[in-house]
């Protein structure tokens, strides 16, 4: 009696621990509940949003598809390339001089992880300080030891092992330059092995045109473009002076702003064609994980498709955020994706480009868009797999079995 009970019971937990193995260590799709990074699809990772704390974690993007993908040889400015706000204020940076670091904090991983990533854009703020260039997130123009990160250095040594290594690559710097020593920012590139690797001034476009392609860019290895936000370097320096080549909204809270899209200051008007690149700020006065979650879920595309209005019909080419990888499914990834499709084969995501298409042939999937473009095709990035919490998945699952048997017994 006994026995002949066992065996079907048996085999129900069985099923039942194989599919709660299954279910939660592959299977989940983008956008749904999971409990850690190994129960989402690979390109995934579990990530709560919100400062809720009922909040459910969900799986969401880790990057975008590589902009370049699906259809090469364009212009730079027909490409959309993800930006990190103040990159190098990363959240677990200790005082690298005196004893506290009191600035705020834009991001969490660094700069060769945000690569790995797909990042591609940097915006870095540099000071004079300690005779020397360094990297803080400070006010009124100087740096103090509460507000220093790190020497400039440091970083642009990282930018230039990823541009070693990826020779095919094109990173690009937005400096917010605070530094008036001599030549100080010349000297840390040239020391850093950036100069090789440099875009010229006289090569940008200067009434609208088009930018030289990427293929020639890279067959140059001019695969480095720096912006700064200081008009007399580019007659001292040669470093371009970013508004004479972007146009840009307004950032910080203000640029939140539902259904508006203005230039900052210092910028042409959005839809000043004069201007052949388009830059998107997306984040708030206030850098904070779970409100930049917010910001980059459900608020970034929404303000993408109103300074794609503002812009007079164009795309960003880079959209810069906070904590980038933060939100409740496709985040910062999707909207890059969505840019990047309708720039370079005219479809609402450059999922849907087909190879060699006629601009605006479109492969659009028939299953839901919401599960669509996992990064897991397009890229060359591993998820960061836990074995620990799978262990501690087949440990649960084991007790369940247990529990389960015994209660039958
Ligand atoms: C900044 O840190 C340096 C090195 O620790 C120290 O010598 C200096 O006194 C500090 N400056 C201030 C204003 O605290
Ligand atoms: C697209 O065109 C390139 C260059 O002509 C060719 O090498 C490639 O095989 C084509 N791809 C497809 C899918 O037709």
């Amino acid at each position: 009696m006994k026995s002949k009970s066992f065996l079907p019971d048996l085999s129900i937990a069985a099923l039942f621990v194989v599919a709660h193995i299954f279910v939660s260590s592959c299977a989940l799709k983008q956008g749904q509940i999971c409990v850690d990074d190994i129960n989402c699809d690979a390109g995934l990772h579990c990530q709560r949003c919100g400062t809720n704390s009922n909040a459910q974690s969900r799986c969401a993007r880790n990057q975008p598809f590589n902009p370049t993908s699906k259809v090469k040889g364009l212009p730079f400015n027909r490409y959309s390339w993800l930006t990190t706000h103040n990159s190098f204020s990363l959240l677990g940076a200790k005082p690298a001089i005196g004893s506290t670091l009191l600035a705020p904090r834009n991001q969490e991983d660094s700069i060769t992880s945000q690569f790995n990533n797909g990042v591609r854009g940097l915006m870095l703020d540099m000071y004079d300080f300690e005779n020397d260039i360094w990297l803080c997130h400070s006010f009124g123009g100087k740096c103090y030891n509460v507000t220093a990160f790190q020497p400039a250095i440091n970083v642009l040594k990282e930018v230039q092992v990823f541009l070693e290594a990826n020779p095919t690559e094109i990173v690009t710097i937005f400096i917010e330059d605070y530094v008036s020593s001599p030549q100080g920012l010349t000297k840390v590139f040239n020391a850093a092995g950036l100069r090789k690797y440099w875009f010229p001034v006289s090569r940008m476009p200067k009434n609208g045109a088009d930018w030289p392609t990427v293929d020639d860019m890279v067959q140059q290895n001019q695969r480095l473009v720096v912006f700064t936000s200081k008009s007399n370097k580019e007659a001292s320096e040669g470093i371009a002076y970013e508004w004479a080549y972007i146009v840009e909204n307004q950032y910080g809270s203000v640029g939140l702003e539902a259904g508006t899209c203005t230039n900052r200051e210092e910028s042409s008007p959005m839809n000043a064609k004069t201007r052949s690149l388009v830059l998107q700020n997306n984040f708030p006065d206030n850098p904070n994980s779970d409100q930049a979650c917010a910001y980059n879920s459900k608020t970034l595309i929404g303000m993408m498709n109103s300074c794609y209005e503002a812009a007079g019909k164009r795309w960003p080419n880079f959209i810069a955020v906070d904590f980038y990888k933060r939100s409740d499914g496709g985040g910062t990834p999707e909207a890059l994706d969505i840019a990047n499709g309708h720039l370079t084969c005219g479809c609402a995501n450059i999922a849907y480009c087909k190879a060699n298409a006629t601009f605006g042939t479109c492969d659009i999937p028939v299953a839901s868009p919401a599960s669509a473009p996992t990064a897991a095709a397009a890229t060359d990035f591993s998820v960061a797999s836990s074995t620990t919490s799978f262990h501690l998945q087949w440990l649960f699952s084991t007790l369940s079995l247990v529990v389960f048997l015994s209660q039958r017994v």
